[in-house]
């Protein structure tokens, strides 16, 4: 890695940051002092300026990372302003900020509506392991277990796994594999958004009622990314509150019976892999997206399997290791765009995930590579939002700062 691309980095993080006075637009209704001020960082300056759930959790870790832990805690801390009552963490937070783009999310509040994979487990536990600051665990562990029992309570139907009732809720907005579900074929990027819209909509009009909105398989999802995710962070969970003497005893069943269940119903013996599920029972049957590669996350694969997802599946040419890797949908697959956001342009979030699943099984020497063709992809064009996973070349915005994840591989 070059040495003045962490300078580069920060650059464009500290142009980024935020703060904003909770005088200026109370994001909800916690009680917080009056003079309370929260920092955060906007994804990026032009395209994306509020608060966004997983950005902000994957932020946090770049910071510990590059040593910034106080701006690390500080970005936890304003997601954790805008939890609702019931315990929702919201996928994001307008603070004061210009409410240009703002869609009706059916609340009166300054936030969204619908949740997003819930990392902030993650990324605390990212920050005790670099200050171990007891102190900080106690300070949000309270708000994180009202978030996770929420999940639980709003989201989970016949089994422990969770539904996502929105794309935008899995963080892959226009992901190949939620056609099916939305019964469009090689939708173009406005009938796309169309339905999306129609999505939330619905949601409004059913008074943002889960249960309801869920029993008419509008889009209830199962999806892999966003379980293996839960799962890994439930595991964060159980070791935060055993490192502040909490009693963890929900957090070991729920971990047992969210493994339970994605054996069950996630895996498809068929194909040796994980898949997401919808409408309850249908598999969303293919191995040609990089979720199959989020149960390395989550620790649910046995060695085996993992030494064979990689070697088959991860490193065909063909499919998944382009030569700037991982493409958001397979290359032999009918919709592959190596442009189009989700549809077949990298992500250095995914690679990401993929890498730190990679490394818990010791499967060392991808990992690495994997790591050096992130870099590659950033030293070439900067940190973009995404990447054309042929030639590299850089995609949305240049300001993202996701893309800093590369300082965590
Ligand atoms: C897009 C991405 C989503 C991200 C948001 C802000 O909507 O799909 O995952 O959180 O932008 O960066």
């Amino acid at each position: 890695m070059s040495k003045n691309l962490k300078g580069k980095y920060l650059e464009i993080a500290i142009s980024n940051q935020r703060t904003a006075k909770i005088k200026d637009k109370r994001p909800n209704l916690q009680p917080v002092s009056q003079t309370e001020t929260f920092k955060y960082t906007v994804p990026s300056s032009s395209l994306y300026p509020h608060q966004w759930l997983w950005d902000s959790c994957f932020h946090a870790i770049i910071y510990t990372r590059l040593g910034d832990h106080e701006f690390a805690k500080q970005e936890l801390l304003s997601l954790l302003a805008g939890q609702w009552e019931n315990g929702m963490i919201p996928h994001m937070i307008y603070w004061g900020e210009s409410e240009k783009q703002r869609q009706n999310w059916g609340t009166e509040k300054n936030t969204s509506s619908i949740t997003q994979p819930p990392m902030i487990a993650y990324a605390v536990e990212t920050v005790y392991e670099e200050t171990e600051d007891k102190d900080f665990i106690k300070k949000v562990y309270r708000d994180l277990d009202r978030y996770y029992k929420w999940l639980h309570k709003d989201r989970s139907t016949d089994s422990a796994l969770l539904s996502i009732i929105h794309p935008w809720e899995s963080g892959k907005d226009d992901f190949v594999p939620w056609d099916k579900v939305m019964k469009l074929h090689k939708p173009s990027k406005k009938e796309h958004e169309d339905y999306k819209l129609f999505l939330l909509d619905q949601y409004v009009k059913m008074n943002l009622n889960t249960k309801k909105f869920l029993e008419k398989d509008l889009f209830n999802v199962k999806s892999l990314l966003f379980n293996c995710i839960y799962l890994r962070n439930l595991k964060s969970m159980k070791k935060l509150g055993e490192i502040i003497n909490k009693d963890t005893t929900y957090y070991s069943n729920t971990i047992k019976r969210v493994e339970e269940s994605a054996k069950e119903h996630l895996y498809n013996p068929k194909l040796g892999i994980y898949t997401s599920i919808y409408n309850e029972n249908t598999s969303i049957d293919d191995v040609d997206n990089p979720a199959v590669f989020l149960p390395l996350f989550a620790g649910l694969n046995t060695q085996e399997e993992a030494k064979e997802l990689v070697e088959k599946v991860l490193l065909d040419t063909d499919t998944f290791w382009t030569s700037y890797p991982i493409p958001t949908i397979s290359v032999d697959n009918d919709n592959f765009e190596p442009n189009r956001y989700w549809r077949g342009s990298s992500w250095i979030n995914i690679n990401w995930f993929v890498y730190q699943g990679l490394k818990d099984y010791k499967l060392n020497k991808v990992a690495k590579k994997l790591k050096q063709k992130s870099v590659n992809m950033v030293e070439k064009s900067g940190f973009h939002e995404y990447y054309n996973s042929i030639n590299g070349k850089g995609r949305g915005p240049s300001d993202f700062c996701w893309s800093g994840l590369i300082f965590d591989m």
